[in-house]
């Protein structure tokens, strides 16, 4: 393959001895994939089979699984002193989808692949002990650096094949065994790709949820809306038991679908963590995460556990659901300022420093006060000091950057009595309009949707009318508003007159704006 170490593979080097032979792989690295040379090396001594490489457990593990999986295949293990050396030395390889071209490397050693055979090949696959070529993760991202790279050929299990081909314009080779990978290398046939028991895998997500289930709530289920229809982020607070929880959860039904760009992000991404189920098929869900208030800073950013991927990374192009927000530690949430303000995360891990996309809508929610009834109807029983306490909690970095905040309260009898208000599909035929209005204004600009509007592009899509105008001016001149919230407020106004079709902003755009801004929304509830 051309590139970087790997340079040295050719036909026309004088090997030193017979025993030695190259397979290509690839191996995970954050989001990426990394090139990995493996070379084996056969010579006369005691039985031993050594890896060497800054190789993990799990790789190191490989030893027993290709010894096992050559013997099972009906190959020859040689019983020799067997050297495999993993370049680069300085990338740490992680997994088990190096087996394949350990046992290829060792088969090539060894006489029983013929030399040159594995040249132009990548492989990239785990093995059982009986033979069979197993799916590894991050197959896709793996397929995306195999053809970066130039490999004419990419060898993966059958399972894992439907997401490998993915990648436009690379020659994919599904092989079940070990015994049809070295069919393959020796100018044979591919084995089917295997589909998967799920047609289309959903990432963890709650597709069954509809907004018809939803009692009440009328605000509620506007500002949702208005939410998705710009990718605003949204604080909803209430009482415990007001459906803040099932609202939340049934975002992700009124979404625009992904688009096949999108799509391919987030399959890569979930392919990385181990989320995809077998079948590798596109995913075409949004995700939804809803990470538990003990989330540690790592777990939610990054840069703990295995594939060190946070829950901001595995939201991207989805939801992040932070449910009861005040019991988050305050140095979590303090984390997600970065990937809410820039809609990507640095994390440095391991002398590796490496930025990954994380462009969600955060959805948050919480009781307004420890007792849960500040501001509604029924009684509050919280000390002021305590109440203040809970404020400041919330307050701070990460409610100034929440553009929507809407306080649900218990639904009076008669409301509970209504019907349905809205359906999910209702409600996504007027954010999809919504998005097309956008899609079609930001044509030229770096950004899709409302929420990414930066400063300088607001004042280019955002014109005020005279009445909203006038609103404005006084609700900054009543100190109503930061700067922030100002420019947080006119990018919900132009969702609110996108859904309402409308070129300028009216007022009443604006009015509707205002009243979910959380400055002004945690007011009223003060003033309760
Ligand atoms: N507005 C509502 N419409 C229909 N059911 C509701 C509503 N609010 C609450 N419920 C019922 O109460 C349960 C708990 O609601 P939940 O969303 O968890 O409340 P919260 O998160 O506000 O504490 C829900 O599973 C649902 O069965
Ligand atoms: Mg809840």
């Amino acid at each position: 393959m051309p590139s970087g170490s790997a340079r040295t593979v050719g036909p026309k080097r004088i090997e030193p001895t017979l025993m030695l032979a190259r397979a290509h792989t690839f191996t995970i690295e954050g989001l990426d994939a990394q090139q990995v040379t493996v070379e084996v090396d056969i010579r006369p001594g005691l039985p031993t089979f050594t890896i060497v490489g800054l190789a993990s457990a799990a790789v190191r593990e490989a030893r027993d699984r290709v010894h096992a999986a050559i013997l099972n295949s009906g190959y020859e293990f040689p019983g020799r002193r067997i050297t495999a050396s993993m370049a680069p030395s300085d990338v740490r390889k992680l997994g088990a989808g190096l087996d394949l071209a350990l046992a290829c490397g060792v088969l090539a050693a060894s006489g029983q692949l013929p030399r040159g055979a594995l040249d132009r090949l990548a492989l990239y696959g785990e093995l059982g002990l009986d033979g069979e070529v197993r799916t590894s993760r991050g197959t896709l991202a793996i397929a995306q650096a195999a053809h970066r790279c130039g490999a004419s050929k990419l060898v993966v299990g059958a399972a894992a094949a439907r997401e490998a081909m993915l990648v436009d314009g690379l020659d994919v080779a599904p092989a079940r065994c070990l015994r049809s990978v070295v069919r393959i290398a020796t100018g044979g046939g591919a084995d089917a790709p295997i589909h998967g028991p799920e047609p289309s895998p959903a990432p963890p997500a709650a597709p069954h949820h509809d907004l018809a289930d939803v009692i009440g709530q009328e605000h509620a289920i506007r500002a949702l809306l208005i939410a998705a229809a710009g990718g605003h982020n949204i604080l909803l607070s209430g009482p415990p038991g007001t459906g803040k929880t099932m609202l939340a959860q049934r975002l992700p039904s009124i979404l625009p679908p992904l688009t096949r760009a999108e799509a391919i992000e987030v399959t890569r991404i979930q392919s990385v963590a181990g989320n995809v189920s077998q079948g590798g098929e596109l995913m075409t869900s949004r995700p939804f995460r809803a990470p538990h208030h003990t989330a540690t800073t790592a777990g939610l950013v990054g840069g703990a556990g295995r594939h060190s991927l946070g829950e901001v990374v595995l939201a991207h192009n989805g939801v992040l659901f932070l449910d009861e927000l005040s019991e988050f530690s305050r140095q979590a949430v303090e984390a997600l300022r970065q990937p809410i303000e820039e809609g990507r995360v640095a994390i440095v891990r391991a002398r590796r420093a490496a930025v990954y996309p994380a462009r969600f809508m955060l959805v948050a929610a919480t009781n307004p006060c420890p007792c849960g009834f500040a501001g509604t109807v029924e009684r509050c029983r919280c000390g002021e000091a305590e109440l203040a306490r809970y404020r400041r909690r919330l307050s701070g970095p990460l409610l100034d950057r929440i553009d929507l905040m809407v306080n649900l309260e218990r639904p009076r009898p008669r409301e509970a009595m209504r019907g349905p208000q809205v359906s999910s599909m209702h409600a996504r035929e007027q954010v999809q309009a919504a998005r097309e209005r956008q899609a079609e204004r930001l044509r030229g600009e770096r950004v899709v949707s409302n929420a990414q509007l930066g400063a300088r592009a607001l004042s280019r899509h955002v014109a005020l009318d005279g009445r909203a105008a006038a609103m404005l001016a006084t609700a900054q001149e009543r100190r109503l508003l930061s700067g922030r919230g100002v420019h947080r407020t006119l990018r919900v106004a132009r969702t609110v007159a996108d859904l309402h079709a409308s070129r300028l902003v009216r007022a009443e755009h604006l009015g509707v704006a205002l009243s979910l801004r959380p400055e002004i929304a945690l007011g009223r509830v003060r003033a309760a």
